[in-house]
């Protein structure tokens, strides 16, 4: 009986499991159906906890730890664990057989599905491993000569800038970095500062679309728009790792001619998964870092001579689609941006608690920081973990000092509450120890 049903699911299923269910061998290991999600069609499901409360069932999170540094990678939702277990124990059977030959068969369809969610052509999306393989394909991949000028951030994400910085040294590039003061609530401004970066020899702008130690969300195509006027010619490279499946947006929308992001945060798939975009035309001019037969051609699966990697890993990202989609990404948006807020607005209400993230929904998502007066982020850090097992990150880097919280799809206001009330804690604690010092 068990498997007469998941055969007809398989069936009635598209994409991967629909394409597995005609492997000899593999239907029996094809997908289970999804838990069925209540149904609120229309409404504005943003503080319903009944629907969220089905969303929090399909992860498997601790209740020991309360994690709220989802900002670093997402867990995966149950199916995307289970759909990974049984594609690797499939491989297990023969590895060269059902690897290579079965689950690699899913590849195409997956791109199809990668493409959808990206809003672009299959044809100009690589499936690879993170964000940093991505973006560092463009990086090392562009031409570039003595003098070209790069701007960027010193809020962009680290591997990148040493990327960079590593073009520098080799080669002679020229990096002109801009130092952003965030949050700032005015795209006009941002674009400004880019602005007076740009000169006649600069050939790429690179922008990272959301912030990942403070969670503002740059004006992406408004960058890249200013830096084309000065430059026609000029590449743009954006850095979504952190706002794809998160915000809700479709690559084109950004403008870029390059998009890189990791599929392991936001959209819950695999960890060790990533995606990178290339607009079709630019294809041809960018150099593989592992390069194939042909490494000038324009087939973006060029990008995708890795050598051997978790065929189980890539195959399940469809499952974490499935499920992200299952959501929509203008809920999940709504949601995130209303969790932040949930925890932010109370706890600003705390004397001496200050943040470095927007409260509006243009200029910031799920991810925020917060302060306490006298208090390193360190501390504050320690302090959550120790009284109430709360799992933060203390951030000190480039014009940003604080505590980044960031709760994700799954996470329930009882716990955002306790983080309220244990910031409440600590920066008493903290004022009560800092008055009776300044009395000595
Ligand atoms: C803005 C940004 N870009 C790129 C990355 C790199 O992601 P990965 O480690 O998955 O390659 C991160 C990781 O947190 C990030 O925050």
């Amino acid at each position: 009986m068990e498997n007469l049903s998941r055969r007809n699911f398989v069936r009635k299923a598209g994409g991967l499991a629909g394409l597995l269910s005609v492997v000899p061998g593999i239907d029996a290991l094809a997908d289970p159906p999804l838990p069925t999600a209540p149904r609120w069609p229309d409404e504005d499901v943003t503080a319903n906890e009944d629907y969220w409360g089905w969303v929090q069932k399909a992860y498997s999170v601790s209740p020991n730890i309360i994690n709220l540094n989802n900002g670093g990678v997402s867990p995966q939702p149950i199916l995307v664990q289970d759909a990974l277990d049984r594609y690797n124990r499939l491989s297990n059977e023969g590895p060269t057989y059902y690897m290579w030959r079965s689950l690699d068969e899913g590849r195409e369809s997956l791109r199809i599905k990668l493409a959808d969610l990206a809003g672009c052509s299959p044809e100009e999306v690589a499936i690879n491993r993170n964000a940093t393989e991505s973006l560092e394909t463009v990086i090392y991949g562009l031409n570039l000569q003595k003098g070209d000028e790069v701007v960027l951030t010193k809020q962009d994400y680290p591997n990148m800038i040493n990327a960079w910085k590593q073009r520098e040294k080799r080669e002679g590039i020229v990096l002109r970095f801009i130092n952003l003061d965030l949050p700032i609530e005015d795209n006009q401004a941002i674009v400004r500062k880019y602005e007076e970066a740009f000169t006649s020899q600069t050939k790429v702008v690179m922008i990272t679309h959301l912030v990942n130690w403070s969670g503002q969300i740059m004006p992406a195509a408004l960058i890249g728009r200013a830096a084309r006027k000065r430059n026609p010619g000029v590449h743009v490279l954006i850095d979504g790792a952190h706002s794809f499946a998160h915000v809700d947006y479709k690559v084109p929308d950004l403008e870029g001619d390059y998009f890189g992001t990791s599929l392991h945060k936001w959209l819950s798939a695999p960890f060790g998964t990533g995606m990178l975009y290339i607009r079709k035309e630019k294809i041809k001019e960018v150099w593989p870092i592992f390069a194939g037969a042909d490494p000038q051609s324009g087939d973006i699966r060029k990008f995708e001579t890795l050598g051997t990697r978790s065929f189980p890993t890539e195959m399940a990202i469809g499952h974490a689609v499935n499920f992200h989609q299952s959501i929509g990404s203008e809920r999940k948006q709504k949601r995130l941006h209303y969790l932040k807020n949930y925890w932010l607005e109370k706890a600003l209400d705390i004397p001496g608690v200050t943040s470095q993230t927007s409260l509006k929904p243009e200029f910031s998502g799920a991810i925020a920081t917060f302060l306490i007066k006298g208090m390193t982020p360190a501390q504050i850090q320690s302090a959550l973990f120790t009284k109430a097992r709360i799992h933060t990150v203390g951030i000190v880097w480039e014009n940003i000092n604080g505590v980044r919280v960031t709760p994700h799809v799954y996470t329930v206001l009882k716990d955002l509450d306790r983080l309220v009330n244990t910031i409440r804690v600590i920066a008493k604690e903290n004022a009560v120890a800092s008055s009776s010092t300044s009395g000595k």
